[in-house]
């Protein structure tokens, strides 16, 4: 099998390929990556075993020749994992989160239109259906309700993507995952922003109340779910994830802290994210019934080796935590 995976760089998207070249011997994968603050081709080290399997390029998704180009010798799919990621920053500015996340995901649709490619997975998240009160959880029958400029962007993807299948008889797939964790996530993430900043005993910014709820799940968790709908999930049908583990966020960071044997004073409760979802929490029904799915890792377990995996690749952190990451973590947190 031949795969065009974007964004393979990233957190999932590199967890991902690790995880295909691994399990299948005859899986090829070339590799569209911007290289982003986010980005590192570091995350790929072990790649390198597999040779010409893996093929690195590096370049944008909104680059139409460099997507034709690359998909001349027709894969047998396209995984698209490249995205602008951080609500926060989508905040700050939302620039980019429409470029890549929305005209991104436009070119890359037209390409694999153009080119016969025989299946197209967009990888989305359960921020596009906006916020849960204390009660109920997502369907893949929820209406689509962003709240911030990163879900929206996310949400308008998944609806091009449904276009392109109703339109034109496209076999596209969507997923929609709760929060991921895990090795190689980036610092500025809950869970390694707050492990990180424990290590150093710098303070922990917990926004509002910190009981707001995110529904979490171990990132292997996650790329076992894609690799599961590329192979066996219905064409045009949406496919939520999610591993039923909802957790408060100070819950977490107090785990965290006992963890690594640290004082609770190192927690600081700051300004509110604006437009802040309250709570998250998956209905994976479908995937579970339908594929067979079911999450193998449980939290404390897959928390444990998380923190581990931190303090054993503190060297891979703070080389991110330093320099351009300082003037984003400045900047956003500084009136907080
Ligand atoms: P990430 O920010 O860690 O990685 C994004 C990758 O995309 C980076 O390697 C970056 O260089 C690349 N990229 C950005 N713009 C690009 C462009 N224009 N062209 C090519 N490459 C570009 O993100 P992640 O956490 O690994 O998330 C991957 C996908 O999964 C995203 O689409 C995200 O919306 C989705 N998702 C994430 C989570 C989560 O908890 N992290 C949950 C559900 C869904
Ligand atoms: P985040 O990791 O940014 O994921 P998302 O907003 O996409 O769910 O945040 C997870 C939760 O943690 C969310 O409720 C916001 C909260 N949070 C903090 O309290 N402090 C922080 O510094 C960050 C980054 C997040």
């Amino acid at each position: 099998m031949k795969l065009m995976v974007t964004g393979g760089c990233g957190f999932i998207g590199s967890n991902f390929i690790l995880r295909m070249l691994e399990s299948y011997p005859d899986v090829r994968i070339v590799n569209l990556d911007l290289l982003t603050y986010a980005g590192n081709l570091e995350n790929l080290q072990d790649a390198k075993k597999y040779g010409q399997r893996h093929i690195f390029v590096r370049g944008d998704i909104t680059d139409m020749d460099l997507v034709d180009s690359l998909l001349q010798d027709g894969p047998d799919a396209v995984i698209n994992f490249a995205a602008e990621s951080h609500v926060d920053r989508s905040i700050m500015d939302s620039s980019a989160f429409v470029r890549t996340n929305v005209l991104g995901t436009q070119v890359l649709l037209d390409a694999c239109r153009r080119h016969g490619v025989k299946r197209f997975v967009q990888i989305s998240t359960d921020e596009v259906y906006g916020s849960l009160g204390s009660e109920g959880v997502f369907t893949e029958m929820n209406p689509l309700a962003p709240n911030s400029p990163y879900a929206a962007s996310k949400a308008a993807a998944d609806l091009l993507v449904r276009s392109y299948h109703k339109t034109f008889g496209m076999d596209v797939l969507i997923t929609r995952c709760s929060n991921n964790y895990g090795p190689f996530q980036f610092p500025e993430k809950l869970i390694p922003l707050m492990i990180t900043n424990a290590v150093c005993d710098s303070r922990l910014p917990v926004y509002g109340d910190g009981l707001n709820v995110r529904d979490w799940i171990h990132v292997q968790d996650h790329c076992r779910a894609i690799d599961l709908v590329l192979r066996k999930g219905s064409s045009g049908e949406v496919y939520n994830i999610g591993a039923e583990n909802e957790v408060p966020n100070l819950e977490i960071v107090r785990h965290i802290l006992k963890r690594l044997e640290k004082p609770e004073s190192l927690i600081k409760f700051v300004k509110d994210r604006p437009g802040h979802d309250r709570r998250y929490a998956m209905d994976a029904s479908k995937l579970r019934t339908e594929l067979g799915w079911k999450p193998r890792i449980d939290f404390q377990t897959g928390m444990d080796e998380t923190v581990l995996w931190y303090l054993e690749h503190e060297e891979w952190w703070r080389r991110i935590k330093s320099g351009q990451y300082m003037t984003y973590y400045e900047e956003w947190y500084a009136d907080r």
